[in-house]
């Protein structure tokens, strides 16, 4: 497989990552990932322009990621994967620098990797048709969760609660609110309305949230961002999660309750299928 990793493409066995680099020492690092529907990308500027954003607060020195476009473009290619559902992932740190926590001086140059390998959906494509089980669990993160940082033990830790009681996904709950899942962004439906949380330092904010938005506008579905709080979801008359990987998947389950006799609700169904009509017209 052909990566690129700082300026070159290689095989990914020829990379070398250094145990000074921040990234492995303190998870001083960001990363994306983008979809590649048949050689072509889904909303790429959108996420480098949320790495730049995640750059730009962690001070990285660098925010002008545009010139990945091209880098994933070319990794598709030299992969053979433009017939393909493809899936790119940078990783980006600080660069490689004595241990300090401090920011290194003079300032490394910042470490960029990216990949790109065959589009897996595993049980996904199943999930979107039947709706998924999730749990719901305590947000133990920090309060920057706006960036899209490596630093992803809480989320490994809730998704694996998840895996471990039977469910895909695990739901954040933050002062009785409703946030977000482990890697993905929580919409419910009230009243006919599609609420989720609003933007905050709490939940990141996702390519695909603004998309299914986008979406609601043409689909003439009314939105709210909103707290959605735990102890109004039994109001609820939809839930789904939305993500690059998960696109839009109903949940039918939350813990031990099974909702709406489990089958996912219409105005879910409706931005399915607008989902999938703009990624036919794409790919
Ligand atoms: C914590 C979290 N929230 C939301 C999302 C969804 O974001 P996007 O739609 O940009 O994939 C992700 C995706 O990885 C995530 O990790």
């Amino acid at each position: 497989m052909v990566v690129y990793f700082n300026d070159r493409f290689m095989e990914k066995e020829a990379v070398c990552i250094s145990p000074d680099d921040r990234g492995f020492l303190f998870a001083d690092s960001l990363y994306e990932v983008i979809r590649s529907y048949k050689g072509t990308f889904f909303r790429a500027k959108q996420h480098l322009s949320r790495l730049g954003y995640g750059a730009t607060h962690l001070k990285l020195g660098k925010t002008d990621f545009s010139e990945l476009e091209e880098i994933a473009r070319k990794l598709v290619v030299k992969n053979r994967l433009e017939s393909e559902d493809a899936v790119v992932y940078f990783q980006v740190t600080r660069g490689v620098a004595k241990r300090s926590h401090a920011f290194p001086l003079p300032a490394p140059r910042p470490t960029i990797y990216a990949s790109v390998s065959k589009f897996d959906p595993g049980p996904a494509d199943r999930d979107r048709e039947t709706g998924i089980h999730v749990i719901t669990i305590a947000d133990t993160r920090w309060a920057r969760c706006d960036m899209k940082t490596t630093a992803l033990t809480p989320n490994i830790l809730a998704n694996q609660a998840a895996v471990e009681a039977g469910a895909t996904e695990a739901i954040f709950i933050r002062d009785g609110v409703m946030l977000e899942g482990s890697h993905s962004n929580f919409a419910a439906v009230f009243d006919n309305v599609l609420v989720t949380a609003p933007l905050s330092n709490y939940i990141l904010g996702g390519i695909t949230r603004q998309f299914v938005m986008q979406l609601c506008a043409r689909e003439n579905i009314r939105i709210e961002e909103r707290p959605i709080f735990e102890q109004d979801i039994h109001l609820a008359t939809e839930m789904m999660i939305l993500g690059t990987t998960t696109e839009v998947t109903p949940i039918v389950r939350m813990n031990n309750t099974i909702f709406k006799e489990g089958k996912p609700g219409p105005v879910t169904r409706a931005l399915q299928m607008a989902y999938n009509q703009k990624i036919a017209l794409i790919g």
